[in-house]
């Protein structure tokens, strides 16, 4: 997959690429990074990028022309064959990522995500130039490329062949609209904390059973509103009782 930043802080986005799974994607050629910034298409001596807002108001905008040729340059970039790329402008205001966005971004071999500075972008470039807004969350970031890089972050570890074993992402938090499960390594007691017996039984259906429990259970507990989108059927009714029974039982 190809993934260009339209970036004025090239080598901030390019950290995500150099550590951990999107290391592993780059490295593996599953994701090509590159960056453009469009402070190289800028025309004038002081490579100026930016300009105030009609009307009045604080703060700069990025200007439209010097951002057009960075993304034009950015889809040029890209394989002839594949001229279809996403244009993604990460913004406050757009569609709030989570995971079934994730997953159809994975899914596109070309992706152009464009990240804003000051007070945004002019108009005219979302009009003509964007696909899709997307936002991180809730609140105001100083510009788009944390949010480019959480999505390279998200997209990376999703393409086929970078994690080593392909079921940790079907198991993740959100695959099912459930959370994950408790996870515990050695030692089985630690500062005085034992892990739960059964994951030393050995017995691997009433391992994937208290898996099961714990997933249902603590979505229901912590992300109800996710627990309801899930829909409670006649199975996840019955390891639901179990494990709050199970809860009173050690709790007496
Ligand atoms: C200071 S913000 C501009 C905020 C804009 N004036 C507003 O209130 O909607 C500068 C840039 O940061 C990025 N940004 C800020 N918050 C974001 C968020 N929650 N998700 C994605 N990008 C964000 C956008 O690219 C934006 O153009």
């Amino acid at each position: 997959m190809n993934v260009v930043v339209v970036t004025l802080f090239p080598e901030l986005v390019a950290a995500v690429g150099e550590s951990g799974i999107p290391r592993v994607a780059v490295e593996s050629g599953a994701l090509a990074l590159t960056m453009i910034s469009p402070r190289d298409f800028a025309t004038n001596r002081h490579r100026t990028v930016d300009d105030r807002p009609f009307g009045g108001g604080p703060g700069m905008l990025l200007m439209a022309e010097t951002l057009a040729n960075a993304i034009e340059s950015a889809k040029q970039s890209l394989p002839a064959e594949s001229p279809g790329a996403k244009v993604v402008y990460l913004s406050p205001q757009g569609q709030r990522l989570d995971r079934s966005k994730v997953e159809s971004l994975s899914m596109s071999s070309d992706l152009i995500l464009v990240c804003g500075r000051y007070e945004g972008i002019d108009q005219r470039i979302l009009e003509s130039l964007v696909d899709e807004q997307i936002s991180i969350g809730d609140y105001v970031l100083s510009g788009g490329e944390l949010g480019a890089m959480v999505i390279i972050d998200a997209i990376a570890r999703r393409l086929p062949g970078v994690l080593g074993d392909a079921d940790s992402v079907v198991q993740d938090s959100f695959e099912t609209n459930l959370l994950d499960h408790p996870h515990y390594t050695r030692p089985d007691v630690w500062r005085g904390l034992r892990i739960p017996a059964v994951l030393r039984s050995g017995n691997h259906a009433a391992i994937e059973q208290w898996r099961a429990q714990q997933r249902i259970s603590g979505t229901a507990r912590a992300r109800p509103d996710l627990f309801y989108e899930y829909g409670v059927d006649e199975r996840s009714r019955t390891l639901l009782t179990s494990a709050w029974q199970h809860a009173d039982e050690t709790n007496d």
